[in-house]
This record gives C-alpha cells, structure tokens and sequence, in this order.
C-alpha cells in the first residue's frame, strides 16, 4: 500500500520538521553543523510518568522518580524528556483527559517538583517538553462543568453542542475512538456534546476565540517555566467538518469520525495563530500528533512556512496492523513496506522540514515484539531496531523501557487491562463477530498496556518502580530484564543504545547526512547510507533470524561497529545491525 491510499485507508500520518539550511562547498552539498537546531542533534526520550518510577510507595510514578534517573538518562544521551500529561485528570485516559491546564496533578508531586525537574535537568543540558491537548478537555474541567449547566452561561459555546436530529437521535453517525457514537446527551442543556475520544473528552470549539486564547495562555505559562518545547497532541481534529452522516463502515451503523474530521480545511488559519501567539521567537521545538498529512501537505504543516517543527507520521507503526477496519488486528507486511513508509518520509522532509523517528511511544505495543516474528530473538531484535533509530536522519525519540529492550506482557483477561482503548477494540472485534480468543489475541497484539508496565530498574520487589501497590502490574520478566542487569552486561540492549547514541554524537555523518536506502528491494535487509562532506556510514539490519549474504557492495566495505561479535564481512547473522564506513 502506498503512503497516499494509506492515508486514504485513515491509517495514515506523516512527519517532519525544520528548515534544513545547507551551503555549497566545492560543489557538494554539505549540511552545516552550526546551522543545526539544538534539538535536530538530540535524542528524545519519551517519560510515562505514571510507570517510571515511584518515589512515594503510592504505586504510582512520580516527578521526583524523573528527577532522581537524569544521571541515567544523561549517559544515554538524551538531550530533551518528553512528558505525556502530568496535569490534575480524573486518568480515564491516563491524564489525555486534563481538569487543569497549568497545574501538576497532585499523584505526581508539586510545582515545585515539577520546577525542580527542570532545574535539574537544565544543569545537564536536558529540556523538558510538554504535551499539550488541545482537542479536547476532560469532562471535569471547569470549562465544561460550566459549560454543560446551560445554554446561556458565559461558556455555553466553549464546547460542540447541538441539538437531537427531530427524531431525537444523535446529530450525526460518527463513531468516536474509544466507544459507541462522538456525541452524548446532556439532560441539563437538552443538547448533544461532542467528543472524538471517550465521553469524558469532550472536544473544545475552536471556532470560538476565547478558547483559543485560553489555550494559548496555558501554553504561555509552561513556557514561561523554562520548558524545552510541545508534542502536541491529536492535532488534525480540532477543526470540525459540517455535521453530516458518513457511510457506515461497521456493523453498528457509524463511520468512524476520523474519517469524517481530519484536517478539514481551514485547520491551518488556527495553527498558524497558534505558532504566531506562542510558539514563535522561542527556541524550543514543536512535534504535532498529525495523523493524515499527505507528503504534498507537508510544506504546508512543517518548516519555516508551516507550522510545527516536525511532525509524527504513523505510516511505519501502523503497517503491522490490518486498518480501514472498525477495529485493528494483526496482518502481514513487507519489510519493503517498512522501508518505503521510511524512506518516502525522508524523501518528503529532504528540503524542507526534520523528521521524529520513533518505533515506540505510549500508543504502540513493545517494538521486539510488533516489528518480528513470534520467536524471533527480543535482545538481537531491539539491538536492531535501535540501531535504525539511532542512525536515520532525523531527531530519534526513544520510549521509556525501549533501551532495555522491554517487551510485551502476556494477560489472558481483558479485566487485567487498565487501557480504555483495549476494552473498546475488545467489545468492536466482538461486536464483528470474532470470539473472546481471537478478540485476547488482537489485544495482546497491540494493546497500549504492553508499553505502559512500571519500568524494570532491577529485579527487587515490583522492579524496583515501587514499594507499594504499583497501579498496573509489572512485567513477569523483570528478573532478567531490568537497567541493573544491564547496566553489568557489555552485551546488553542497553550498553548496545549508549554505544549508539555516542557514536552518533561522534559522527557528523548520522546528525547531517543525507539519508539513501540500499537495496530497495531486499525482504531480509534493511540498508541505508547517510552521507555529508564527502563521508559516508551505512546502516545494514538483518530482519530475519537466518544468517542473510551480503552483496559486494557491502561486503567489501570497513566494518565500524556490530551487534555481533566476530561479524563476518559477507554475511549478517541472525537480526545482526552493524554500522560500515
Ligand atoms: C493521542 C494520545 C493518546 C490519547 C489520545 C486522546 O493519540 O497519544 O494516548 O489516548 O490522543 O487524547
């Protein structure tokens, strides 16, 4: 599938970022290292809060656990810490559904932690990035308590509200992401509100220029506490089409509303205003969560004229999943699949923009498992995943737990399951008639509580996440898999990422090199070369767990680093990734 159709498909998404300035020296275009932004050269790491480490026995992570690992975020390189939401939220979705836009929720600590956090951060040359949901409020927030009471309160219009079809059904058939249909009835105002995520995210109205000022002024105040910069959450959505039915796409009736919403015109008149009053003139970055920006689009979202530093395509992550569908379950896929997604990204940020390359985050399940086979080796496969991470062109985003390797859980029940998202693809695959089994075996598959288990610091009481109750199980691996382990093991996945990520900031070639692929057709390797001033390295992965030959053109170039030991110069052995001068 091409990357147009799978935008089509609503699997899409696409990436990218940041004028690129280039000179011209003898001829050859060499990128300028002094013209790169602070965070085009840096690793980001993504912090689940919640699941990263407990400081108070609470079984919930908190500010000061982050505070307390920057010395082991600091020696892997990191030069930015993305947080997901640590604002107060009643946790339907795990804190997407904020009350209070510019304070820290009380399970995590204080203003006064969080102000510690960067302070200490600072010291180590670490920024500390915010996410900002602006699509939708938690149903508690005060500006919809306000707003539900009537139709005739100073806020009545800071949210969608319309009246029942003369049938008194919902306004229309959109089908929102985590259940049932985007609009519910509120008995006070005797009016529908409209939420694109679950019941208790009702979307805020944009066309209404308060709320817009109000979000920019919550913007303002992180800014103003020193942060590095914003990964913006579900973005396209915030602009709303006319409130017509779509052509069913389930068995209950609905179409689903991404379908319906995304990037609808005139989106970008509010992006622009939101560069312009917050984010302009600051030396921070920007990343949207933009899914269904086609590659032509792209000038229009990124760099100098558009709005955001980069933004995160879902091309690559979602290809292991059969989409188009109510619900998402596994399907085959090409590797050549994967390295087109890539590459079409690198081709479509070449000029203009900056590319997030990522294969975790919250969302997505443990990538050892989701990108191999079955029994395919966890420890050779996450080296080789880290080893395209860390050599792409582009700013690379690791998720907590990603460096050492973690992988999925294995829960049989969908009670064990703390993710809204996995009851709501439970009850769809049911609903479409596939049975319990099949519906586990698509949640174990790619369910959102894969990535979010407490951290494996060691292999103590619960990790050593926490002394208390921890809020969602740890993995049954952490014996074995932990930082501690690790940390006394050259071989491991985590010695394999610090060895990267100094390499990387050793190697002019992987922050400003142009990115080619090698071997497009190949279905068992992925190789690419990234080249500036006259210098080239090249990234080879196998993706089998067979020894793989290599063709000439590798096989006589200088060996500079393997995740095997005695690599042998015509063949890559089992999910090998080494890196060629
Ligand atoms: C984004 C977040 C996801 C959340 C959703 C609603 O996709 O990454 O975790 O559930 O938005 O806010």
């Amino acid at each position: 599938m091409n990357r147009r159709n799978f935008i089509k498909s609503g699997a899409a998404l696409t990436a990218l970022a940041f004028f690129y300035p280039e000179k011209i020296l003898g001829g050859a275009k060499v990128m300028a290292a002094e013209n790169l932004k602070w965070w085009q050269k840096s690793i980001v790491y993504q912090i689940y809060p919640k699941s990263f480490q407990d400081t108070t026995g609470s079984g919930t992570g908190d500010l000061n656990g982050i505070t307390q690992h920057l010395d082991y975020l600091k020696k892997l390189g990191v030069g930015a810490i993305w947080l997901t939401p640590i604002y107060p939220s009643p946790q339907v979705d795990n804190g997407y559904d904020i009350s209070d836009y510019t304070a820290i929720n009380p399970d995590f600590g204080t203003m006064k932690d969080f102000e510690k956090l960067v302070a200490e951060a600072d010291k180590r040359g670490i920024k500390i990035v915010m996410d900002l949901v602006f699509n939708h409020s938690s149903d508690k927030h005060e500006w919809f308590l306000e707003s539900k009471k009537n139709r005739t309160n100073p806020k009545a219009d800071w949210y969608i509200w319309k009246d029942a079809k003369p049938d008194g059904s919902a306004p229309t058939n959109w089908r929102c992401f985590f259940g049932g249909g985007v609009w519910t009835w509120c008995e006070e105002r005797q009016q529908y509100y409209m939420h694109t995520f679950a019941k208790e995210q009702p979307d805020l109205n944009w066309e209404n220029p308060e709320v817009r000022q109000a979000l920019f002024d919550a913007a303002k105040f992180w800014l103003d506490k020193g942060v590095g910069g914003f990964r913006i959450d579900a973005i396209p959505y915030i602009k709303k089409p006319a409130y017509v039915d779509g052509t069913p796409d389930g068995k209950d009736g609905m179409v689903a509303v991404h379908k319906m919403t995304v990037n609808t015109p005139g989106i970008l008149d509010f992006l622009h205003e939101f560069k312009d009053k917050v984010f302009a003139g600051h030396d921070i970055f920007t990343v949207g969560e933009a899914n269904g920006v086609s590659p032509e689009e792209l000038k229009y979202w990124i760099g100098e004229q558009g709005v955001f530093d980069m933004i995160f395509e879902f091309s690559h992550v979602l290809l292991p999943l059969k989409n188009g569908e109510v619900f998402c379950r596994p399907t085959e896929w090409k590797l050549t699949e994967l390295k087109q997604a890539i590459s079409e990204s690198q081709a479509a940020t070449k000029n203009n923009g900056w590319y997030p390359m990522y294969f975790e985050n919250h969302d997505r399940p443990r990538s050892p498992n989701y990108f191999f086979k079955k029994d395919a080796d966890k420890v050779k496969a996450a080296k080789a995943l880290a080893t395209i991470l860390l050599t792409m062109r582009g700013t690379p985003f690791i998720y907590e737990g990603q460096e050492l390797g973690m992988t999925n859980i294995d829960w049989d029940s969908i009670e064990m399951y703390n993710d809204i998202g996995s009851h709501t693809q439970f009850d769809f695959a049911l609903n479409e008639g596939f049975t319990v089994a099949q519906a586990m075996d698509f949640i174990k598959f790619f369910s959102r509580d894969n990535a979010r288990t407490p951290m494996q610091w060691n292999d103590k009481t619960n990790a050593g996440f926490s002394s208390g109750k921890t809020w969602l199980p740890v993995n049954d691996n952490f014996k074995t898999l932990n930082a501690a382990a690790e940390e006394k093991n050259s071989d491991s996945v985590l010695n394999w990422y610090r060895k990267l990520a100094k390499f990387r900031a050793e190697n002019i070639e992987l922050t400003h090199g142009d990115y080619k692929l090698i071997l497009p057709s190949s279905e068992e390797i992925f190789a690419f070369s990234r080249s500036v001033d006259g210098k080239t390295l090249i990234t080879a992965v196998n993706f089998t767990s067979e020894n793989v030959a290599l063709p000439l053109e590798l096989s006589n170039k200088k060996i500079v680093l393997s995740s095997e030991e005695n690599a042998d110069k015509n063949s890559l052995k089992p999910l090998e990734a080494r890196i060629y001068k």
